[in-house]
């Protein structure tokens, strides 16, 4: 349990690294021509980062059997979260000054933005529920069917990704080829279940 808390710890202090060496490039005024470019981009780049990760835990931790992964599942998808209201506020504060008129607008008028919105909305439930209380609330069952919006948001943010680079869509391309890996390898275990005859890893209960 102690050992946990300090892994959690360590996981949580890497986590915060980048947005430490953000607000210290925004200090020293590090950040180009146009900085708010370079937090939205670096935020928005965060979010994807952390929400992959977040959706290859089962994976990872099905190939190679390292169940403890899973405990900390949650606390990489909360930073994907964190980092999504980052991006989303330095959106709302620094490009639209709380004009929420002039953020309909562009949510009408250019869908990266629309798609973009939709895979935060999709984020809130997911965080919302993911303390143990809720999980207990809500049931196993349903908790996790909810929890299925998280491959939703990922498409969503991958989509919002690749609409909005204008020549180059390499980097998108690569991102969403990852998302289809995370996604396909539970769609196979979903048609060819591993066989139950087999000595199962056991799953631990969540933490
Ligand atoms: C889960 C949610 C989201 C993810 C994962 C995400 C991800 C990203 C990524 C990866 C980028 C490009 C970074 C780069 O060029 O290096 C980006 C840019 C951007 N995002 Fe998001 N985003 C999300 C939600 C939103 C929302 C809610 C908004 C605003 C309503 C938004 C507005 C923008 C804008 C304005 C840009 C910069 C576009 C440009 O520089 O041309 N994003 N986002």
């Amino acid at each position: 349990m102690k050992d946990i808390r300090f892994s959690k710890f360590v996981l949580s202090v890497n986590a915060l690294v980048p947005l430490a060496l953000l607000l210290w490039d925004v200090y020293r005024k590090q950040v180009g021509a146009n900085p708010l470019e370079f937090v939205t981009r670096t935020t928005g780049m965060l979010t994807l980062v952390f929400l992959l990760i977040t959706l290859a835990v089962s994976p990872l931790r099905k190939i190679t059997g390292l169940n403890w992964l899973v405990k900390f599942r949650r606390m990489v998808g909360l930073f994907a979260f964190f980092y999504g209201f980052l991006h989303l506020l330095t959106y709302v504060w620094f490009d639209r000054y709380f004009n929420f008129r002039s953020m309909i607008g562009d949510i009408l008028e250019r869908p990266f933005i629309a798609v973009g919105m939709a895979a935060f909305v999709l984020m809130i439930p997911l965080a919302i529920t993911s303390t143990n209380k809720m999980v207990k609330r809500l049931g196993g069952k349903r908790w996790s069917q909810l929890h299925k919006l998280v491959y939703v948001a990922g498409a969503a943010a991958v989509t919002h990704y690749w609409l909005l680079v204008k020549s180059d869509t390499r980097l998108p391309l690569t991102f969403g080829f990852i998302l289809l890996l995370l996604l396909g390898h539970r769609l196979f275990l979903k048609y060819y279940p591993p066989d139950p005859h087999l000595p199962q890893k056991t799953l631990l209960p969540r933490d």
